[in-house]
Protein backbone atom coordinates (compact mmCIF):
# COMPACT_ATOMS: atom_id res chain seq x y z
CA UNK A 1 0.00 0.00 0.00
CA UNK A 2 1.00 3.29 -0.79
CA UNK A 3 1.35 5.78 2.12
CA UNK A 4 -0.07 8.64 1.22
CA UNK A 5 -1.56 11.23 3.54
CA UNK A 6 -5.28 10.57 2.69
CA UNK A 7 -8.39 12.90 3.20
CA UNK A 8 -11.06 11.50 5.96
CA UNK A 9 -14.04 13.08 7.24
CA UNK A 10 -13.67 15.76 10.02
CA UNK A 11 -14.36 14.67 13.73
CA UNK A 12 -17.89 15.16 15.12
CA UNK A 13 -16.89 14.60 18.59
CA UNK A 14 -13.67 15.81 19.29
CA UNK A 15 -13.91 16.24 23.49
CA UNK A 16 -10.23 13.78 24.06
CA UNK A 17 -8.26 16.25 21.59
CA UNK A 18 -10.06 19.42 23.04
CA UNK A 19 -9.06 18.08 26.78
CA UNK A 20 -5.52 17.16 25.94
CA UNK A 21 -5.11 20.83 24.45
CA UNK A 22 -6.94 22.16 27.51
CA UNK A 23 -10.04 23.36 26.13
CA UNK A 24 -13.42 23.26 27.61
CA UNK A 25 -15.20 19.93 27.53
CA UNK A 26 -18.83 19.50 27.64
CA UNK A 27 -18.03 15.86 29.72
CA UNK A 28 -15.07 13.92 30.52
CA UNK A 29 -13.69 11.95 27.31
CA UNK A 30 -13.33 8.22 28.07
CA UNK A 31 -12.20 5.42 26.37
CA UNK A 32 -10.62 2.22 27.47
CA UNK A 33 -6.86 0.45 27.61
CA UNK A 34 -7.64 -3.40 25.50
CA UNK A 35 -11.54 -1.77 24.83
CA UNK A 36 -11.90 -4.22 22.46
CA UNK A 37 -11.01 -7.53 23.49
CA UNK A 38 -12.51 -10.95 25.08
CA UNK A 39 -14.90 -9.23 27.30
CA UNK A 40 -17.74 -8.86 24.47
CA UNK A 41 -18.98 -11.68 22.98
CA UNK A 42 -18.94 -10.24 19.47
CA UNK A 43 -14.83 -10.25 19.97
CA UNK A 44 -14.80 -13.71 20.99
CA UNK A 45 -16.71 -14.87 17.57
CA UNK A 46 -15.01 -13.39 15.38
CA UNK A 47 -11.44 -14.22 16.92
CA UNK A 48 -13.14 -18.14 16.10
CA UNK A 49 -13.46 -17.31 13.16
CA UNK A 50 -10.14 -15.70 12.42
CA UNK A 51 -8.45 -18.79 14.40
CA UNK A 52 -5.65 -16.90 16.13
CA UNK A 53 -4.89 -13.91 17.44
CA UNK A 54 -2.09 -12.97 14.45
CA UNK A 55 -4.30 -13.73 11.80
CA UNK A 56 -7.16 -12.02 13.49
CA UNK A 57 -4.35 -8.61 13.20
CA UNK A 58 -3.29 -9.22 10.00
CA UNK A 59 -7.23 -9.39 8.50
CA UNK A 60 -8.12 -5.66 7.66
CA UNK A 61 -12.14 -6.43 8.04
CA UNK A 62 -11.65 -8.71 10.72
CA UNK A 63 -9.24 -6.06 12.75
CA UNK A 64 -11.74 -3.42 11.64
CA UNK A 65 -14.91 -5.40 12.99
CA UNK A 66 -13.33 -5.86 16.51
CA UNK A 67 -11.72 -2.36 16.84
CA UNK A 68 -15.39 -0.88 16.22
CA UNK A 69 -17.30 -3.16 18.47
CA UNK A 70 -16.64 -1.40 21.48
CA UNK A 71 -17.78 1.68 19.68
CA UNK A 72 -21.18 0.00 18.91
CA UNK A 73 -22.17 -0.46 23.04
CA UNK A 74 -20.51 2.37 24.75
CA UNK A 75 -20.79 5.66 23.64
CA UNK A 76 -16.18 6.15 24.02
CA UNK A 77 -14.44 8.92 22.82
CA UNK A 78 -11.72 7.52 21.20
CA UNK A 79 -11.11 4.05 19.07
CA UNK A 80 -7.64 2.24 19.34
CA UNK A 81 -6.23 0.21 16.45
CA UNK A 82 -6.85 -3.47 17.26
CA UNK A 83 -3.55 -4.73 16.70
CA UNK A 84 -0.45 -5.73 19.36
CA UNK A 85 2.81 -3.85 20.56
CA UNK A 86 4.63 -7.40 19.56
CA UNK A 87 4.37 -6.66 16.01
CA UNK A 88 7.59 -5.04 16.56
CA UNK A 89 9.49 -7.95 17.23
CA UNK A 90 7.50 -10.50 15.01
CA UNK A 91 8.86 -7.75 11.96
CA UNK A 92 12.44 -8.05 13.37
CA UNK A 93 12.22 -11.61 12.96
CA UNK A 94 11.71 -13.08 16.22
CA UNK A 95 8.43 -15.49 15.23
CA UNK A 96 5.84 -14.30 17.31
CA UNK A 97 3.78 -16.62 18.00
CA UNK A 98 0.50 -17.59 21.06
CA UNK A 99 0.26 -20.77 22.81
CA UNK A 100 -3.22 -20.86 24.19
CA UNK A 101 -3.65 -19.83 27.52
CA UNK A 102 0.04 -18.94 27.89
CA UNK A 103 0.56 -15.62 26.61
CA UNK A 104 3.08 -14.78 23.73
CA UNK A 105 6.10 -16.42 22.72
CA UNK A 106 8.85 -16.02 20.77
CA UNK A 107 10.66 -18.35 18.33
CA UNK A 108 14.02 -16.70 18.61
CA UNK A 109 15.21 -14.46 21.51
CA UNK A 110 18.31 -11.29 21.23
CA UNK A 111 21.09 -12.47 24.27
CA UNK A 112 23.94 -12.21 21.68
CA UNK A 113 25.98 -9.89 19.62
CA UNK A 114 25.23 -11.95 17.13
CA UNK A 115 21.53 -11.62 17.60
CA UNK A 116 21.79 -8.16 17.84
CA UNK A 117 23.60 -8.18 14.19
CA UNK A 118 20.92 -10.38 13.11
CA UNK A 119 18.13 -7.74 13.29
CA UNK A 120 17.07 -6.39 10.18
CA UNK A 121 16.14 -2.66 9.65
CA UNK A 122 12.32 -3.26 9.81
CA UNK A 123 11.16 -1.94 6.40
CA UNK A 124 7.58 -0.59 7.71
CA UNK A 125 5.70 -0.22 4.49
CA UNK A 126 5.75 -3.36 3.62
CA UNK A 127 6.20 -5.59 6.93
CA UNK A 128 4.05 -3.84 8.50
CA UNK A 129 1.76 -3.07 5.91
CA UNK A 130 -1.15 -4.97 7.64
CA UNK A 131 -1.17 -2.80 10.81
CA UNK A 132 -1.64 0.63 8.36
CA UNK A 133 -3.93 -0.74 5.94
CA UNK A 134 -6.38 -1.07 9.15
CA UNK A 135 -5.45 1.96 10.69
CA UNK A 136 -6.75 3.82 6.92
CA UNK A 137 -10.18 1.05 6.62
CA UNK A 138 -10.77 1.87 10.48
CA UNK A 139 -10.07 5.70 10.28
CA UNK A 140 -12.56 5.44 6.98
CA UNK A 141 -15.09 3.65 8.57
CA UNK A 142 -15.19 5.80 11.48
CA UNK A 143 -16.51 8.17 9.52
CA UNK A 144 -15.58 11.14 12.14
CA UNK A 145 -17.26 9.54 15.03
CA UNK A 146 -14.30 9.77 17.25
CA UNK A 147 -10.74 9.89 16.96
CA UNK A 148 -8.48 6.77 16.77
CA UNK A 149 -5.18 6.16 18.71
CA UNK A 150 -2.22 4.54 17.16
CA UNK A 151 -0.22 3.03 19.47
CA UNK A 152 3.22 1.13 19.66
CA UNK A 153 5.81 -0.68 22.80
CA UNK A 154 7.85 1.41 24.30
CA UNK A 155 11.60 0.38 23.49
CA UNK A 156 12.20 -1.20 27.27
CA UNK A 157 8.92 -2.76 27.20
CA UNK A 158 9.67 -4.48 23.56
CA UNK A 159 13.49 -5.17 25.23
CA UNK A 160 11.86 -7.43 27.64
CA UNK A 161 9.92 -9.39 25.69
CA UNK A 162 12.49 -9.60 23.18
CA UNK A 163 15.43 -10.74 25.04
CA UNK A 164 13.01 -13.28 27.25
CA UNK A 165 11.29 -14.44 24.60
CA UNK A 166 7.69 -14.05 26.37
CA UNK A 167 6.05 -12.13 29.38
CA UNK A 168 8.39 -12.41 32.33
CA UNK A 169 7.96 -11.36 35.93
CA UNK A 170 11.34 -11.43 36.93
CA UNK A 171 12.97 -9.81 33.67
CA UNK A 172 16.08 -11.79 34.69
CA UNK A 173 17.60 -12.20 31.15
CA UNK A 174 16.65 -8.58 30.64
CA UNK A 175 18.00 -7.17 34.31
CA UNK A 176 21.28 -9.37 33.69
CA UNK A 177 21.92 -7.79 30.44
CA UNK A 178 21.23 -4.16 32.29
CA UNK A 179 23.82 -4.61 34.99
CA UNK A 180 26.17 -7.11 33.39
CA UNK A 181 25.99 -5.31 29.43
CA UNK A 182 24.96 -2.41 29.79
CA UNK A 183 26.30 -0.96 26.32
CA UNK A 184 24.49 -4.19 24.84
CA UNK A 185 20.80 -3.59 26.31
CA UNK A 186 21.65 0.31 24.80
CA UNK A 187 22.17 -0.67 21.25
CA UNK A 188 19.21 -3.28 21.28
CA UNK A 189 16.72 0.01 22.72
CA UNK A 190 18.38 1.86 20.31
CA UNK A 191 17.17 -0.22 17.13
CA UNK A 192 13.86 -0.92 19.14
CA UNK A 193 13.73 3.09 19.31
CA UNK A 194 14.23 3.52 15.56
CA UNK A 195 11.48 1.04 14.34
CA UNK A 196 9.11 2.76 16.75
CA UNK A 197 9.50 6.15 15.36
CA UNK A 198 9.01 4.88 11.66
CA UNK A 199 6.01 2.66 13.00
CA UNK A 200 4.33 5.53 14.87
CA UNK A 201 5.16 8.16 11.83
CA UNK A 202 3.90 5.44 9.31
CA UNK A 203 0.43 5.05 11.64
CA UNK A 204 -0.11 8.76 11.83
CA UNK A 205 0.40 9.35 7.75
CA UNK A 206 -1.99 5.99 7.53
CA UNK A 207 -4.48 8.01 9.30
CA UNK A 208 -4.14 7.80 13.39
CA UNK A 209 -5.25 10.85 15.23
CA UNK A 210 -3.30 10.25 18.25
CA UNK A 211 -0.92 7.69 19.20
CA UNK A 212 -0.40 5.91 22.77
CA UNK A 213 2.95 4.31 23.99
CA UNK A 214 2.60 1.71 26.14
CA UNK A 215 5.32 1.10 29.02
CA UNK A 216 4.15 -1.44 30.56
CA UNK A 217 6.93 -2.73 32.24
CA UNK A 218 8.54 0.07 32.96
CA UNK A 219 7.69 0.28 36.80
CA UNK A 220 9.61 -2.69 37.23
CA UNK A 221 13.05 -0.57 36.92
CA UNK A 222 14.50 1.44 39.84
CA UNK A 223 14.34 5.28 39.42
CA UNK A 224 17.60 5.69 37.85
CA UNK A 225 17.59 2.56 35.49
CA UNK A 226 14.05 4.05 34.59
CA UNK A 227 15.61 7.11 33.00
CA UNK A 228 18.24 5.14 31.61
CA UNK A 229 16.55 2.56 30.00
CA UNK A 230 13.12 3.62 29.28
CA UNK A 231 12.62 7.19 29.67
CA UNK A 232 15.13 8.63 27.74
CA UNK A 233 14.27 6.41 25.00
CA UNK A 234 10.39 7.23 25.22
CA UNK A 235 11.69 11.14 25.20
CA UNK A 236 13.74 10.82 22.07
CA UNK A 237 10.88 8.66 20.55
CA UNK A 238 8.26 11.60 21.02
CA UNK A 239 10.88 14.57 20.85
CA UNK A 240 11.34 12.59 16.77
CA UNK A 241 7.59 12.45 16.40
CA UNK A 242 6.84 16.10 17.13
CA UNK A 243 9.71 17.10 14.30
CA UNK A 244 7.38 15.30 12.32
CA UNK A 245 3.93 15.72 13.27
CA UNK A 246 3.81 18.56 15.77
CA UNK A 247 0.16 18.92 16.27
CA UNK A 248 -0.16 15.00 16.70
CA UNK A 249 -0.91 14.83 20.50
CA UNK A 250 0.98 11.74 22.21
CA UNK A 251 -0.23 10.02 25.57
CA UNK A 252 2.55 8.06 27.42
CA UNK A 253 1.66 5.38 29.45
CA UNK A 254 4.05 4.21 32.21
CA UNK A 255 2.69 1.35 33.79
CA UNK A 256 4.08 1.52 37.84
CA UNK A 257 5.52 4.97 36.69
CA UNK A 258 3.77 6.96 39.26
CA UNK A 259 6.87 7.63 41.09
CA UNK A 260 8.41 9.30 38.01
CA UNK A 261 5.27 11.83 36.99
CA UNK A 262 8.25 14.61 37.45
CA UNK A 263 10.87 12.69 35.45
CA UNK A 264 8.15 12.21 32.81
CA UNK A 265 7.05 15.70 32.85
CA UNK A 266 10.64 16.48 30.92
CA UNK A 267 8.86 14.81 27.60
CA UNK A 268 7.01 16.65 25.22
CA UNK A 269 4.18 14.48 25.49
CA UNK A 270 0.49 15.84 25.65
CA UNK A 271 -0.70 13.55 28.40
CA UNK A 272 0.98 11.24 30.92
CA UNK A 273 -1.12 7.86 31.67
CA UNK A 274 -1.14 6.83 35.37
CA UNK A 275 -1.84 3.64 36.88
CA UNK A 276 -4.29 3.31 40.10
CA UNK A 277 -1.49 3.47 42.51
CA UNK A 278 -1.43 7.40 41.75
CA UNK A 279 -3.65 9.84 43.51
CA UNK A 280 -4.48 12.29 40.44
CA UNK A 281 -4.85 15.59 42.31
CA UNK A 282 -0.98 14.65 43.35
CA UNK A 283 -0.20 13.89 39.90
CA UNK A 284 -1.79 17.13 38.78
CA UNK A 285 -0.20 19.40 41.09
CA UNK A 286 3.32 17.45 40.53
CA UNK A 287 2.93 18.28 36.49
CA UNK A 288 1.60 21.72 36.89
CA UNK A 289 4.94 22.30 39.28
CA UNK A 290 7.55 20.64 36.82
CA UNK A 291 6.01 22.70 34.02
CA UNK A 292 6.76 25.87 35.95
CA UNK A 293 10.25 24.80 37.02
CA UNK A 294 10.71 23.66 32.99
CA UNK A 295 9.41 27.06 31.79
CA UNK A 296 11.73 28.78 34.43
CA UNK A 297 14.83 26.56 33.15
CA UNK A 298 14.35 26.56 29.72
CA UNK A 299 12.67 30.06 29.40
CA UNK A 300 10.38 29.06 27.15
CA UNK A 301 6.68 28.69 28.06
CA UNK A 302 5.94 24.54 28.26
CA UNK A 303 2.51 23.43 27.67
CA UNK A 304 0.43 22.21 30.49
CA UNK A 305 0.43 18.01 30.54
CA UNK A 306 -2.73 16.34 30.39
CA UNK A 307 -3.32 13.68 32.50
CA UNK A 308 -4.84 9.82 31.77
CA UNK A 309 -6.56 7.05 33.88
CA UNK A 310 -6.54 5.56 36.47
CA UNK A 311 -8.93 3.40 38.04
CA UNK A 312 -8.15 -0.19 38.88
CA UNK A 313 -10.00 -2.31 35.91
CA UNK A 314 -10.84 -4.83 38.35
CA UNK A 315 -13.31 -2.31 39.94
CA UNK A 316 -15.69 -3.34 37.10
CA UNK A 317 -15.92 -7.18 39.03
CA UNK A 318 -18.07 -4.80 41.37
CA UNK A 319 -21.50 -3.82 41.80
CA UNK A 320 -23.09 -1.04 39.31
CA UNK A 321 -23.30 1.16 42.33
CA UNK A 322 -19.56 0.95 43.71
CA UNK A 323 -18.29 1.70 39.89
CA UNK A 324 -20.56 5.11 39.68
CA UNK A 325 -18.85 6.05 43.34
CA UNK A 326 -15.06 4.88 42.27
CA UNK A 327 -15.82 6.80 39.43
CA UNK A 328 -16.84 9.93 41.48
CA UNK A 329 -13.85 9.66 43.00
CA UNK A 330 -11.57 9.71 40.78
CA UNK A 331 -12.79 12.55 38.74
CA UNK A 332 -13.25 14.55 41.80
CA UNK A 333 -9.37 14.13 42.18
CA UNK A 334 -8.99 14.75 38.59
CA UNK A 335 -10.24 17.90 38.15
CA UNK A 336 -9.06 19.29 41.51
CA UNK A 337 -7.06 21.48 40.17
CA UNK A 338 -7.71 22.31 36.71
CA UNK A 339 -11.41 21.84 34.68
CA UNK A 340 -9.82 20.13 31.52
CA UNK A 341 -6.55 18.24 30.51
CA UNK A 342 -8.01 15.12 31.75
CA UNK A 343 -9.16 12.13 29.85
CA UNK A 344 -10.68 8.99 32.19
CA UNK A 345 -9.45 5.22 31.25
CA UNK A 346 -8.60 2.70 33.29
CA UNK A 347 -5.04 2.39 35.05
CA UNK A 348 -4.48 -0.72 32.55
CA UNK A 349 -6.34 -3.13 30.51
CA UNK A 350 -9.91 -4.07 31.14
CA UNK A 351 -9.67 -7.65 31.68
CA UNK A 352 -11.66 -10.76 29.78
CA UNK A 353 -13.88 -11.46 32.96
CA UNK A 354 -15.53 -8.29 33.27
CA UNK A 355 -19.37 -7.93 32.08
CA UNK A 356 -19.86 -5.64 29.30
CA UNK A 357 -22.41 -4.09 30.94
CA UNK A 358 -20.28 -3.03 33.72
CA UNK A 359 -17.96 -1.43 30.99
CA UNK A 360 -21.01 0.73 30.32
CA UNK A 361 -21.70 1.75 33.66
CA UNK A 362 -18.33 2.58 33.56
CA UNK A 363 -18.81 4.86 30.56
CA UNK A 364 -21.73 6.56 31.56
CA UNK A 365 -20.93 7.50 34.82
CA UNK A 366 -17.91 9.47 33.62
CA UNK A 367 -20.01 11.14 30.98
CA UNK A 368 -22.90 11.94 33.89
CA UNK A 369 -20.01 13.60 36.11
CA UNK A 370 -20.69 17.19 36.41
CA UNK A 371 -17.03 18.62 35.69
O1 LIG B 1 -6.67 -1.68 23.52
C1 LIG B 1 -7.16 -2.26 22.53
O2 LIG B 1 -8.36 -2.62 22.46
C2 LIG B 1 -6.29 -2.46 21.30
C3 LIG B 1 -5.67 -3.73 21.19
C4 LIG B 1 -4.46 -4.12 22.03
C5 LIG B 1 -4.13 -5.47 22.25
N1 LIG B 1 -2.93 -5.53 22.86
C6 LIG B 1 -4.96 -6.60 21.84
C7 LIG B 1 -4.71 -7.93 22.41
C8 LIG B 1 -3.44 -3.34 22.59
C9 LIG B 1 -3.31 -1.83 22.67
C10 LIG B 1 -2.47 -4.27 23.10
C11 LIG B 1 -1.20 -3.82 23.74
C12 LIG B 1 -0.37 -4.82 24.41
N2 LIG B 1 -0.09 -6.11 24.05
C13 LIG B 1 0.41 -4.54 25.57
C14 LIG B 1 0.49 -3.21 26.25
C15 LIG B 1 -0.66 -2.97 27.11
C16 LIG B 1 -0.63 -3.78 28.38
O3 LIG B 1 -1.57 -4.59 28.55
O4 LIG B 1 0.29 -3.60 29.17
C17 LIG B 1 1.11 -5.72 25.91
C18 LIG B 1 2.03 -5.91 27.09
C19 LIG B 1 0.80 -6.70 24.93
C20 LIG B 1 1.35 -8.07 24.81
C21 LIG B 1 0.30 -9.09 24.82
N3 LIG B 1 -0.61 -9.30 23.80
C22 LIG B 1 0.04 -10.04 25.83
C23 LIG B 1 0.81 -10.14 27.13
C24 LIG B 1 -1.03 -10.82 25.39
C25 LIG B 1 -1.59 -12.03 26.06
C26 LIG B 1 -2.28 -11.68 27.31
C27 LIG B 1 -3.74 -11.76 27.10
O5 LIG B 1 -4.45 -10.81 27.49
O6 LIG B 1 -4.15 -12.79 26.56
C28 LIG B 1 -1.46 -10.32 24.13
C29 LIG B 1 -2.58 -10.80 23.31
C30 LIG B 1 -3.67 -9.82 23.06
N4 LIG B 1 -3.50 -8.55 22.59
C31 LIG B 1 -5.08 -10.05 23.17
C32 LIG B 1 -5.73 -8.87 22.75
C33 LIG B 1 -7.20 -8.64 22.63
C34 LIG B 1 -5.73 -11.35 23.58
C35 LIG B 1 -5.58 -12.30 22.42
C36 LIG B 1 -6.74 -13.22 22.22
O7 LIG B 1 -7.77 -12.82 21.66
O8 LIG B 1 -6.57 -14.40 22.58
Amino acid sequence: MSITNQKFAPLKNDRLLRALRFEPVDATPVWMMRQAGRYLPEYREVRAKAGDFLSLCKDTDMATEVTLQPLRRFELDAAILFSDILTIPDAFGLGLYFEEGEGPKFKYTVRTPTDLERLPKIDVANQLDYVLKAVTNIRKELNGQVPLFGFSGSPWTLATYMVEGGSSREFRHTKEMMYARPEFLHALLTKISDAVVDYLDAQIIAGANLVQIFDSWGGALGHRQFIEFSHNYNKDIIARLKVKHPDVPVVMFTKGGGLWVDVQAESQADAIGLDWTVRLDKARLTLNEAQRALTIATKKLQKPKAIQGNLDPATLYGSPATIKQAVHDMLSDAYRADKTGYVANFGHGITQWVKPEHAKVFVDAVHDFKI
